[in-house]
């Protein structure tokens, strides 16, 4: 067949109609994970994709509670990041897409569980475990006794020092409120909470919120995950991680593709992207050190290895569940927030 320039124009133009609409064009994401590596993804992903994302940063339960209202009319394509909880109880209303990734079998079997639990409406993209950073120089000042157990928290010395976030808005708290359940017991771990908020100055919205405040000397203790005190420590302030003796919980940070995105194609890309080796191994250039979710991504040296902490047996699918989410957060707000204000 010979073909004149105008056959060849118009076989340009149906191959490339023939690709994906959205192999351009935009994303619409959330970013539940800390401001900075936040960035640093947008434009890594940015650079070499020729796709716009529009991206804002919100905590876990906001992103949660955001997708909910927005359920019959989606805004949001992508969630990436922020802990698992809220990614499992979004699954678990149907407010997120089963999405396949070839990637799937490269991953940790903690992420591949995790995606496995959920039907496929999510997957893991990284783990991090919960503890302390307590400011150091404040504890040698004031010449406090460095806590070792979660009990230690409730030390009189300590009133208006600790700090922790709502575990309304932030993922990192529900951890820390469903951990304490699993430690104790229900009924005793709203007691120690209601203990404990006598020495809360403040309950912040963003889970990573109260370590910086510690690392600033603005309070002594931040509860919040191990990670989030490293970069702290890296950063140059006088901060000290700390995991409890008793026990503690732990996140599988998640990333869900939105049910009825409509830039879905875009949103596989960067699905499959996110869980790269390369880009999970350079999370560590935003100061980000949570265990990555690929067998081959590199560990960040700084990164706690989990066999060093003592983790409880965290139960994810009760946890992850949204009826006990609601009943959970209803308790805290009645017995624990009502008091706080
Ligand atoms: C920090 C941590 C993440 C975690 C996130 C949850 O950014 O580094 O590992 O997933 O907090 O944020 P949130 O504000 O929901 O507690």
């Amino acid at each position: 067949m010979r073909l004149n320039a105008f056959s060849v124009l118009l076989f340009a133009g149906t191959a490339f109609a023939a690709l994906p609409a959205s192999a351009a064009g935009e994303l619409n994401l959330i970013c539940s994970a800390d401001v900075v590596i936040c960035e640093q993804m947008k434009g890594d992903f940015e650079k070499s994709h020729d796709i716009k994302v529009n991206m804002v940063r919100l905590s876990s339960g906001e992103t949660y509670a955001k997708i909910r209202a927005e359920s019959r009319n989606p805004k949001t394509d992508l969630w990436w990041a922020g802990t698992g909880d809220p990614h499992l109880q979004a699954a678990s209303e149907n407010l997120t897409a089963e999405y396949k990734s070839p990637m799937l079998g490269d991953l940790q079997e903690w992420a591949q569980k995790q995606a496995e639990s959920a039907g496929y409406k999510t997957v893991g993209v990284y783990a991090g475990a919960l503890g302390w950073g307590i400011n150091t120089d404040i504890f040698t000042s004031k010449g406090y006794k460095e806590p070792v157990c979660w009990a230690d928290l409730l030390a009189p010395e300590l009133k208006g020092e600790i700090q922790i976030a709502n575990p309304n808005s932030s993922g990192t708290a529900y951890t820390a409120l469903a951990s304490l359940v699993q430690i104790m017991g229900e009924e005793p771990a709203f007691e120690y909470l209601t203990k404990l908020n006598a020495n809360i100055s403040q309950y912040t919205k963003s889970g990573s919120a109260p370590v910086k405040a510690a690392a600033r000397g603005e309070t002594g203790v931040g509860i919040v995950f191990l990670h989030d005190a490293v970069t702290q420590i890296v950063e140059g302030f006088p901060v000290k991680s700390i995991a409890p003796c008793e026990g503690t919980g732990y996140e599988i940070g998640s990333m869900s593709i939105v049910k009825g995105a409509r830039n879905l194609e875009n949103a596989k890309i960067w699905y499959d992207w996110a869980l790269t080796p390369e880009v999970q191994s350079r999370m560590k250039d935003a100061k980000s050190f949570q265990l990555p979710s690929n067998k081959n991504a590199e560990v960040p040296k700084e990164a706690l290895k989990f066999e060093d902490i003592k983790l409880i047996d965290y139960d994810f699918v009760a946890y992850g569940d949204p009826d006990r989410r609601r009943e959970l957060l209803e308790r805290w707000d009645r017995e624990v927030g009502s008091a706080a204000n």
